[in-house]
């Protein structure tokens, strides 16, 4: 039986991910969007690629139709603005918490067995309005962001020491914004802590490179944010749940008490198998990173109550 990805947001991250999906057999796509014609539009693009890209997966493209999504092993939930450049991705609080909140009731009805993977910005407090709206239990409600920020820490550590970026692990923290936590003495090069091989000054500016990775490419682009990236982080996710590979990745996960944090979602290392998240690791952090995390989890938590209050 073929395993089916719905996507919901049919823009430059959903259709980017749609596309990769497609491209590593993953999966068959469904493709929503409120748009008119355009999810149809791209679905159809895709599969008249498909001979080229030697991939067979079906591509369905539809508006507001959400009972095409019926029977999905995975949602990844992309719908919502992007920012813009001066925007923080805090600005998009408002907008993207009522659209989330409609995608993931309609999700639930259709496919309530399903895992939800989510990419729409502000993203912790994205995932929280997705495990309240969806009512699913927390190991099907994962946030892309970890994943994203890793990668982006990992392109620059290999640009700066000239090496294949394949022989870099890198680790990042903590909620998807400028507190996000990079942890150098857990990012090595074949191995080696990026401690031994690069001054702490190097270190320094790479870390606030990869915590500033979203806008920098934001005041790039200038009229909207990153995809190539963001949808390469979503796939990895979505390829280790359904392969059930148990594979270490830094997701937003629902924490009750793990790195002395309660009911939030903030990043943390976990393992996706296949029936989502299915442990959180937990490493013995020093006091200046525990400190990075907290902080980080109280910019999370004040996103949380704002969406409490905006919803009174
Ligand atoms: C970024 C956006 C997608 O980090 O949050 O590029």
């Amino acid at each position: 039986m073929r395993k089916k990805v719905t996507v919901v947001g049919a823009g430059q991250v959903g259709a980017t991910t749609a596309m990769r999906i497609a491209e590593k057999e993953l999966a068959d796509v469904v493709l929503v969007d409120v748009l008119e014609g355009v999810p149809a539009g791209k679905a159809l693009d895709i599969c008249e690629a498909g001979s080229i890209e030697q991939h067979d997966c079906k591509l369905t493209g539809c508006t507001d139709e959400y009972i095409n999504a019926e029977g999905s092993d995975i949602v990844v939930i992309t719908a919502g603005l992007a920012r813009k450049p001066g925007m923080s991705r805090d600005d998009l609080l408002s907008t993207n918490m009522k659209i989330m909140k409609s995608v993931t009731r309609e999700i639930a009805l259709v496919a309530p067995e399903s895992i939800l993977i989510i990419v729409s910005n502000p993203l912790d407090a994205m995932c929280h309005v997705a495990y309240e709206s969806s009512g699913f239990p927390k190991n099907r409600v994962i946030g892309m962001a970890g994943v994203l920020d890793s990668a982006r820490f990992k392109a620059f550590i290999a640009q700066e020491l000239d090496v294949s970026v394949e022989n870099i692990q890198a680790f990042v923290l903590g909620g998807h914004g400028d507190t996000m936590v990079p942890l150098p003495r857990f990012s090595t090069v074949a191995g080696i802590p990026i401690t031994e091989l690069m001054s702490s000054d190097r270190i320094a500016a790479l870390v606030d490179r990869t915590r500033k990775g979203g806008a920098e490419i934001v005041e790039l682009l200038k009229t909207g944010s990153a995809y190539y990236a963001p949808a390469s982080a979503a796939v990895e996710m979505v390829e280790a749940i359904l392969k059930d590979k148990k594979k270490i990745l830094p997701c937003a996960v629902y924490l009750e008490g793990e790195y002395g944090i309660n009911d939030l979602f903030i990043g943390v290392p976990v393992k996706l198998g296949g029936t989502g998240l299915e442990e959180i690791i937990q490493v013995e952090l020093t006091d200046e990173e525990k400190e990075g995390l907290q902080n980080s989890a109280a910019s999370v938590k004040t996103l949380v109550d704002d969406m409490e209050r905006l919803d009174a």
